[in-house]
């Protein structure tokens, strides 16, 4: 069915205001490199990105900002680069905490934050309940996150639920399967962003971006705007959503 929703803009024509984009902030190495800087350095300024783009979010239309921080595989990298990626995310938390609750962004973590440092899983359940009541912006992050292996979780825990009586098999239908997600709380995204060039998925949003629009711009994240995610609306603006339907 075509949706008709999209036409009522606010900002722009075919804008609406309560959108999910979702990000795959990729390119800061590739950033610091070209600068002859160490990759850390990138991370460092993406988180930068982030905190203006959270900002901007309103004004933008975007009501459900999700951005892909840390993969399951990301821990093939050094031990440096993964300690230093952790430490820029406890202190996102810690010195964005305040403008949040200012602000009304509610923050969540998506992933499996059990493998985590206990304090940063600590610090993550204290933002969350923090911000818990907040509306404006819902900004998610996806930390230790990888599709299949959230997919998997859902499935080992249905199993069980299955297995202890609360759960009949013959009830599991995707409305289902999708409360046992991460992303429970969460509509589907409608876009999905991916900076640097790179056109492949890596795993992000597996089962809830069936069908979210896409766009690959050749923009490393550290140099990403809110201008940069303007262009990038309106382009998605343009496109008609056909769910599997036909034109109306
Ligand atoms: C994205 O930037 C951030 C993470 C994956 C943590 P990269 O670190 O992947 O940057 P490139 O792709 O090496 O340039
Ligand atoms: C995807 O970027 C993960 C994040 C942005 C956190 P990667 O840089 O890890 O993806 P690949 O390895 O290029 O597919
Ligand atoms: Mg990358």
């Amino acid at each position: 069915m075509f949706d008709k929703s999209a036409q009522s803009g606010r900002d722009f024509p075919g804008s609406r205001n309560d959108l999910h984009v979702a990000v795959i902030m990729d390119g800061n190495g590739r950033w610091a490199s070209n600068r002859g800087w160490p990759r850390l350095v990138g991370h460092r300024k993406g988180a930068e990105r982030v905190r203006k783009l959270v900002a901007a979010c309103p004004g933008l239309g975007i009501r459900y900002l999700t951005v892909y921080a840390f993969s399951t595989e990301n821990w093939k990298r050094s031990t440096e680069e993964v300690l230093g990626l952790m430490s820029i995310f406890a202190r996102y938390i810690q010195r964005e905490a305040d403008r949040m609750k200012r602000e009304g962004v509610r923050l969540r973590f998506i992933g499996d934050r059990t493998r985590l440092d206990s304090k940063l899983q600590a610090l993550i359940q204290w933002i969350e309940t923090e911000t818990a009541g907040n509306d404006r912006v819902h900004l998610s992050v996806a930390l230790n996150y990888g599709g299949r292996d959230e997919i998997t979780r859902a499935t080992r825990a249905m199993a069980q639920d299955a297995a202890s009586g609360t759960l009949n098999a013959d009830d599991i239908s995707d409305a289902v399967l999708a409360r046992y997600l991460d992303t429970r709380d969460l509509p589907d995204p409608d876009l999905v962003v991916r900076t640097s060039g790179e056109t492949r998925v890596s795993n992000f949003l597996l089962w809830q971006a069936a069908y979210a629009e896409y766009v690959f711009t050749p923009t490393l994240w550290p140099d990403f705007t809110p201008v940069t995610m303007q262009d990038i609306l309106k382009d998605y603006a343009t496109r008609e959503r056909r769910f599997g339907g036909v034109s109306a």
